[in-house]
Formats: structure tokens, sequence, C-alpha cells
């Protein structure tokens, strides 16, 4: 594959100077959605597929960006004079937007780049194909570049350039589990002090299963800043009475307690669920640690079910993907990932199950929904790496 990739990069860019390889991971969240930006907990692993990028610095200010995964858009050429978003660039905006960030957090870049990108992350799954290349990107300018950053202030420039150029308000989650990421392990991390600890994903005769549902996002980012809007408004109104800086400093009771501050039903109803996920996710990483994998995947489960009924972020693909997988043996826990609208669900599944999961939940799925969903088993992977 690596030797593809510089086939191709040679071919279009030429095959003098210093060339290098890297490799960022996707990621996928096993519990703790919608919560990284309500100040509460969440639970990613960095996968072991994820984006390449070959990369050549350049002498002048020119941007020169070509994915193998979108060879019809060819090459698209900036300049780092002209760092904007621009819904004409396309994916590129990623790069761009993360080379401006390093610009905005005091390390401007003054050496163009020629990058060739290739993602075996299946596109639009949800499984934060974007934050990959974000990531990828940071990783870049810290190590060849010679920018002095951690893996975690590249998580944090890919989070403010998303925000900031990109114009998605997302939380930190993503970009933190790919810069982070560590083979075999999650993240139990605490997005409000991003105290974090890393878990060992220990399933002996289990696997991760990775659902995608197929379903192009659309609308999804629009809904994304929506739902975060009536978490902040929720929050204000619980503010008048209780002193707290986010819902996730909120346990059950209190939240109880207080509800009847947020004069919305639905604000009542989101805000239940990032409380409620919060709290879970700390109870499902403490069950890990008992090797209590049952009851992990319970609350894997009711995860969902609140996703689907609080936090209305699932729709009927990722709804039937879930509930599918419930009716399998073998099924520990299944929900949907991510953002959802779309997107992807991940499921622990019984070693000798996986196949009937697979054939039963795909059947069921695309006599439903009309069109097939695809199926991954996926391994925890470790975090940006050079590869050449
Ligand atoms: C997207 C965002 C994350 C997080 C999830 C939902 O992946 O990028 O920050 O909010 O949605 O948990």
């Amino acid at each position: 594959m690596q030797e593809k990739l510089l086939e191709k990069f040679k071919e279009l860019f030429g095959a003098e100077g210093e060339i290098r390889t890297y490799f960022a991971p996707g990621r996928v969240n096993m519990i703790g959605e919608h919560t990284d930006y309500n100040g509460g907990h969440v639970f990613p692993c960095a996968l072991t597929i994820g984006t390449y990028g070959v990369v050549r610095k350049r002498e002048d200010n020119k941007l020169r960006f070509y994915s193998m995964n979108f060879e019809n858009l060819g090459i698209i050429e900036s300049s780092l004079d002209d760092l904007k978003p621009d819904p004409a660039a396309d994916w590129t905006n990623y790069p761009k937007g993360v080379i401006w960030a390093f610009g905005e957090k005091g390390m401007k870049i003054t050496q163009g780049m020629d990058l060739l990108l290739f993602g075996n992350i299946p596109n639009g799954s949800g499984l934060s194909s974007s934050a990959s290349v974000e990531v990828l990107t940071g990783y870049i300018l810290k190590d060849f570049y010679g920018c002095d950053v951690t893996n975690q202030d590249i998580a944090l420039i890919g989070q403010f350039s998303e925000n900031k150029f990109n114009g998605v308000n997302c939380g930190i989650m993503d970009q933190f589990a790919i810069a982070m990421g560590k083979k075999g392990h999650a993240i139990f991390l605490d997005t409000a002090t991003l105290e974090y600890t890393y878990a060992p994903i220990e399933l002996k005769d289990a696997k991760i299963v990775i659902s995608c549902s197929n379903k192009k996002r659309g609308l999804g980012d629009s809904k994304y800043n929506e739902r975060r809007a009536e978490c902040e408004k929720a929050l204000e109104e619980i503010q008048q009475f209780a002193g707290v800086k986010s819902l996730g400093e909120l346990s059950e009771e209190e939240f109880e307690k207080f509800k009847s501050a947020i004069k919305d039903e639905d604000r009542v109803k989101r805000a239940r669920h990032a409380v409620y996920e919060n709290q879970r996710t700390i109870k499902a990483v403490e069950a890990l640690k008992n090797n209590d994998v049952e009851l992990f995947g319970k609350l894997m489960n009711e995860s969902h079910v609140s996703l689907r009924d609080d936090y209305e972020v699932t729709g009927i693909e990722l709804d039937t993907l879930a509930e599918e997988a419930w009716k399998v043996d073998g099924v520990i826990g299944s929900r949907m990932t991510g953002a959802g609208f779309g997107g992807c669900s991940v499921s622990i599944v019984k070693n000798d199950a996986v196949d009937t999961f697979i054939e039963q939940v795909g059947k069921a799925y695309e006599e439903k929904i009309g069109y097939a969903a695809d199926f991954y088993v996926v391994e925890i992977g470790d975090g940006p790496v050079r590869l050449a």
C-alpha cells in the first residue's frame, strides 16, 4: 500500500527532495456520546484503519493536495497567503484549516507542501475521517516542519480548526482519541479537565464490529450545532438554581431535582441525555475494570435508547442496525457511535456469532432500508506515526 501511494505521489508531484509517509488513525467511540461538549466523559479508541499521507515540503508558499479517495477532484491548489475556508476547496479545507490554526497559535507555517492522502476509513461513516486528516496534518507540522507541540496540542489545534475554520462546533473527543490513541486501549477522558486514563480492552472471546449504515449525513452538521445550542440553553436555565459549570457536573439525582428549571420539553430531553450518558460512561468503564463485559454491553444498549428517544440523533438506519443487533445471540452490546444522523453503529459480538451477526443484521437492514450496510471487524490501534 505505502509503495503504491509513493508511486502515485511521484507521478503527480515529481520524485525530487525528501518525501515522507505518515499515518493517523480513525476512531470509534465505545460509549459517552454527545457528552464531550457538555463537560462529560467519553470512551473512544483509535483504530488500525485511518489516513495515510505522503508529503514533501516546498520552498515556495504553495499548497498542493491530492486525495486518492477523490481522484475526480484532481490536484487542489491553494497558498499559505490565502488560508480561508472555501467550499470549492472541498476536503482540503481540513489540512488548510490546521495549517491556519497553527498560525493562529503563533506557529506560522512559511513553507508550502505537496500532500497526497489515502484513507481506508469508509467515507462519511462517522469514524472521524476528517479528524484523522486534521491530526495527520498536525503531526506532519510537528514531525516534518518542527513545530513544538505535543500530541495533545495537536488534538486541541485540530478541534480549534474544525470549530473556527470549518464551522462545526465539535467537542474534543475525535481529535483527542486519534492523537492520543494506544493499541489495545480505549481512552477514558474527562472532557472538562482533559484528564485521561487508558483502559485495556481485552475481549478474549469477542470482537468489535462496526456496521456502516451507508446513509449520507447531509444535514448532520447543522443538527449537531443545534443539539449543542439546546444543551447550552438548558445549562443556562439550570444555572439559575445550581452552581454548575457544565451538565457533566450533575448526577442523575441532581438533574431530576433541577430539571423543572428547563422551560422546554425537548431541552429537558437533550439535557437528560447529556447527564445520564455521562454517568453511564463512568459506570461502563467501572464495569470493564471489574471484567463485567455483560454490564458494559447493557450500558451500550441503554446509550443507544437515550440517543434515540432523548437526544433524537439516530434515525431509522441507525435504529435498525442497533435493534437488529440486539436480537442476535452472542451480541454483548450495540449502539450508534459518533455524531449520529447516519454513520455507523458499534457492537461487541462474541467470536462465534460474528458471521451470523453480519448475515442477520445485513439482511434485515437491506430489507427495511432498501440498500445494504457494510460491516468491519476492527482492531484498536496507536495514534499518528511516521512510516517512512
Ligand atoms: C462528533 C464530534 C465529537 C462528539 C461526537 C458525539 O464526532 O466531532 O466531538 O461530539 O460527535 O459524541
